[in-house]
């Protein structure tokens, strides 16, 4: 099996450059318009992680909201949910968000979309 999470994903996926890599403080996000989507792209103290910029209760926009850690806060009700696998954790939000895969290299920092959303 190979090493590389994006190989099996070659046909089925699309890398998109969304910044440089250099481009994102840590402890900030910026969001990205990749392909008709929202994906915001954050910078923890673990590395980067990408997420829908769509809260999943009520349709907030969570690039208007705060990143905690590995948590960002939703700016509408005050839900929150881990960058690192979209699991929400506090309420009103129950329902996670989507993540996805990052490729991060001295070209710049891609988001992997399915090629549905092409
Ligand atoms: S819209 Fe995000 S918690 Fe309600």
């Amino acid at each position: 099996m190979s090493e590389n999470p994006f190989e099996h994903n070659l046909l089925t996926h699309k890398l998109c450059k969304i910044a440089d890599h250099d481009e994102l403080p840590q402890g900030k996000t910026q969001v990205a318009a990749v392909n008709g989507r929202e994906v915001l792209l954050c910078h923890t103290a673990e590395g980067y992680f990408a997420v829908d910029n769509l809260c999943s209760h009520a349709a907030a926009r969570l690039c208007d909201g705060k990143l905690k850690g590995h948590r960002v806060l939703c700016p509408m009700h005050g839900g929150s949910f881990d960058v690192r696998d979209g699991v929400a954790l506090s309420r009103p939000a129950t329902a996670p968000i989507r993540t996805y895969q990052l490729l991060v290299n001295e070209q710049g920092i891609f988001v992997s979309l399915p090629d549905e959303a092409t």
